[in-house]
């Protein structure tokens, strides 16, 4: 009787454990609201409080941005828009070297000086790092701790979730999903960061773009399973299947964080969309029906095959077309509206 009873509370205790991790990440970040990238690197781009206004024209009332902009950062958080700060790869080896106090005083004269702490939902420290940054890589998880012991040390230890945005080449395999595993070669920064946001109740974060995995092999991504298209060819996995590719992405990386031991650890998808110039798939038509997709989804909190029932919460990129983005043409034509606060396609996000 008495080790039933205590394995009942044990079971009990486990339960309101993970009741309280889940309630964390609801109060960090709201899954069932879609979220907007904007990012400002373009030549006309209209005023932050323009950008902002237009958000909350369309309902939208959380953003990304990709640093603590201090023009950008008040209006948005005067506009009532919750925000995932970018902490900029450049300020890793300060944050990391310089310990709780001076991320401290960087945490406030970089972002709360600018934005009030009620405003900040996530900070998202250090961008695609492992994939094109690797100067960074020994930096980002004691920086991601000193950002944390700051915060607690505000008390918004809780409140302000601390992650870092991966591009989706963290996983070294993908296909099929449940084959899903991190890139050796990351592993040693992968896993301490694993165990900080399992331990804080804070989400992985992946951008991930259907898109660019259809550009880059057409021949294997068929553009329907890119798109969401009915009646695209589906992938069986085991029970599973699949019949787009943010979904076979989605549950990969949920495969990569089970092989590690994290499988309860919540996926955030910090970029996707769909451009709309600079390749024959990139249409507005195309833009409209996987951006389309993506809210439908988010909206209704549509979990994946592998975790059903489980939100993923989403940023679109991008608010505008960037005309400073190097790279492939596509890439400075992501925008959803265009600077006159147009759509760019049909989409509505209410
Ligand atoms: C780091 O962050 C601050 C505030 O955003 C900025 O002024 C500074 O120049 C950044 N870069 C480096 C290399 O420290």
């Amino acid at each position: 009787m008495a080790t039933r009873a205590a394995l009942c509370w044990r079971h009990v205790a486990v339960f309101a454990a993970a009741l309280l991790a889940a309630a964390a990440v609801v109060v960090a970040g709201d899954p069932g609201k879609i979220g907007i990238c904007h990012g400002r690197v373009g030549s006309n781009l209209p005023p932050p409080a323009a950008a902002a206004a237009l958000l909350r024209q369309n309902g939208i009332t959380k953003a990304r941005l990709f640093l603590p902009d201090p023009a950008v950062l008040p209006a948005f958080a005067a506009a009532g828009i919750d925000l995932m700060v970018g902490v900029p790869n450049e300020n890793l080896t300060f944050l990391s070297a310089a310990g709780p106090d001076g991320a401290l005083r960087w945490l406030q004269s970089a972002v709360l000086a600018h934005a009030p702490a009620d405003r900040v939902r996530y900070l998202a420290v250090g961008n695609e790092v492992l994939y094109n940054n690797q100067f960074y890589a020994p930096h980002l998880v004691p920086a991601m701790h000193n950002l944390h012991a700051a915060l607690v040390s505000l008390g918004l230890g809780d409140k302000v979730k601390v992650s870092s945005a991966h591009a989706s080449s963290v996983l070294a395999s993908s296909y099929p999903p449940s084959a899903g595993a991190f890139d050796a070669a990351s592993l040693d920064v992968l896993r301490p960061m694993l165990r900080f946001i399992a331990d804080t109740g804070a989400p992985f974060m992946v951008n991930t773009y259907p898109f660019i995995s259809y550009v880059n092999d057409p021949v294997n991504v068929q553009l329907g399973y890119a798109l969401f298209g009915a009646g695209a060819p589906a992938v069986s996995d085991g029970a599973l299947v699949y019949t787009n590719m943010f979904d076979a992405t989605v549950d990969a990386l949920a495969a990569a964080l089970d092989r590690e031991g994290f499988g309860a650890v919540p996926i955030a998808v910090t970029e996707t969309g769909w451009p709309t110039a600079g390749h024959p798939a990139a249409t507005p038509q195309n833009a409209a029906a996987y951006n389309a997709k993506i809210v439908e989804r988010v909206a209704r909190g549509a979990g994946t095959p592998r975790r059903p029932g489980v939100p993923v919460e989403v940023f679109l990129f991008d608010l505008y077309d960037e005309d400073g983005k190097p790279g492939a043409e596509f890439e400075r034509h992501f925008g959803i509206f265009r600077a006159d606060g147009s759509k760019a396609y049909n989409i509505n996000f209410a």
